[in-house]
């Protein structure tokens, strides 16, 4: 008989990915461009190989899938897809069709929808790493609905379930709005990860903590508002020994930060969209500052380091994180929102809360309720309902002092001011563009609005000039 179902590229996420789909009860064939993958991949198959179909050419893999075909490619974002979706086109009909289930750009996943591709597409973003592909990741799809109603069954049953039991798959809207949100979370991944780091990072320099105390101040957070995948990781990354040389894991390793450059995408599409999003740029920044090695060791020699020490209390970094948590989650959503109203796509906020409640990195247990406040009323800024909006009034005075403290003793944490930072200009009525805009009448007679409604939108510069 044939397989259900067929799978491109058994890295690790896809060889994770077709376990999974295999486990569920749906028969897979598998191809990788080396054939001695995919009979690795076959031979530890546990009791799974026996609904894996291994195949050795493109052309065994497609005869190998049911009609209608349905085949995901998990290869390497960009040219690897096209040059992929060209060798499959001699061999697949009108209405099969292939998912991009790699992080692409969602330009990309844009174009190659609107190119007239010879078959049916969809683009989908994969969240939760090779644990999450193996045993229920969130999905966040694009593309027509019919395409997404005919293989949904198969991917709500391999993604995670939140904990009311829904499944954390859904089709976003057309084209690239799957792998747009899913970049969109990538972005609040690497804020998420950074603000961390700069608790970890007052933790470890101000206060003279160790990792192991670090790892019980995470854990404790675990158990409250923070309850999250990436704090859990954390206390377990800050617990964890080298067996090299028996100190912390944590205090062996380079601190310079790789990055693929979905959270740069996140930062670069925000500026197009106009949509402020500071604490998701301001972690970008930290990464590419991370990767100056030589020009912070330079930096360091020149001028010393700043650190002084510092001491706040454990719930006081709480409060801020949790502050700057919402935050960076309400510049997320209003991104998102904004992209919605750009490119035409009708963007379910609460749904894509709720798709991030389980599978993916970004997982936590505040998405439920910001699911819950979305929902109210999706338009409105996350800031503003009213749950969140209490909860940042009684955040806020921690936020405020670490970051005033941090500044005051030199700890770099750009991510967590720059919340507060927007947080103070979103809350002025007032603010100061005023200047701005006398400026920009003054060398450019570029004009303003007035006040008082007096239709002059020229200042009284000429005689200055
Ligand atoms: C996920 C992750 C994943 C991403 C890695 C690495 O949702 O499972 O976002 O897709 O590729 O986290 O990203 P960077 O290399 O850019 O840190």
């Amino acid at each position: 008989s044939q397989a259900e179902i067929g799978l491109i590229g058994l890295g690790t996420m896809g060889a994770a990915l077709a376990l999974n789909i295999a486990e569920k009860g749906f028969p897979i064939a598998v191809w990788n461009r080396t054939t001695e993958v995919t009979r690795r991949f076959h031979a530890t198959a546990g009791d799974l190989a026996d609904r894996v179909v291994p195949t050795e050419t493109l052309e065994g893999l497609v005869k190998a899938i049911a009609k209608p075909r349905t085949i995901i490619l998990m290869v390497p974002a960009g040219q690897a897809v096209d040059d992929q979706l060209d060798a499959l086109t001699p061999y697949l009909d009108s209405d099969d069709l292939v998912i991009d289930a790699g992080n692409a750009d969602f330009h990309d996943t844009n174009r190659r929808s609107a190119a007239g591709l010879p078959f049916r597409f969809l683009g989908m973003g994969v969240s939760g790493g090779e644990e999450g592909a193996r045993h229920g990741p969130s999905i966040m799809a694009g593309g027509s609905a019919d395409d997404w109603d005919r293989i949904g069954n198969v991917l709500t049953a391999i993604s995670a379930k939140a904990e009311d039991g829904s499944p954390c798959a859904a089709r976003m809207g057309d084209a690239g709005a799957g792998h747009f949100v899913k970049m969109v979370h990538n972005g609040i991944e690497y804020a998420d990860m950074q603000m961390i780091a700069e608790v970890y990072g007052l933790m470890r320099d101000g206060m003279g903590k160790s990792a192991g105390d670090i790892s019980t101040v995470f854990d404790s957070w675990n158990a409250g508002p923070l309850q999250s995948y990436l704090i859990e990781i954390s206390a377990k990354v800050t617990a964890a020994n080298d067996p090299h040389s028996d100190k912390p894991m944590v205090d062996m390793i380079l601190d310079r930060a790789g990055q693929k450059g979905t959270g740069r995408w996140t930062a670069i599409e925000a500026q197009h969209l106009a949509a402020p999003i500071p604490v998701i740029e301001a972690a970008v920044m930290a990464r590419n500052v991370s990767a100056r090695l030589d020009e912070r060791q330079a930096g360091q020699a020149r001028f010393g380091a700043s650190a002084q020490a510092i001491d706040l209390p454990a719930e006081t970094l709480e409060q801020a994180l949790i502050a700057g948590k919402i935050l960076c989650y309400a510049q997320g959503f209003s991104m998102i929102d904004a992209a919605a109203k750009s490119f035409g796509w009708s963007l379910d906020l609460p749904g894509i809360a709720r798709v991030w409640r389980a599978g993916c990195i970004i997982r936590s247990a505040m998405l439920n309720d910001m699911a819950d406040a979305l929902a109210e009323d999706p338009a409105r800024n996350l800031v503003m309902a009213p749950y969140f909006a209490d909860l940042i009034e009684s955040a806020l005075p921690a936020l405020r002092q670490v970051v005033a403290s941090a500044i005051a003793a030199g700890h770099p944490l750009p991510a967590l001011a720059s919340g507060l930072m927007w947080f103070d200009m979103m809350r002025t009525a007032r603010g100061t563009a005023n200047m701005i805009q006398a400026q920009r009448d003054f060398f450019g007679a570029h004009g303003f609005e007035r006040l008082d409604g007096v239709d002059d939108k020229h200042g009284p510069w000429g005689a200055s000039h």
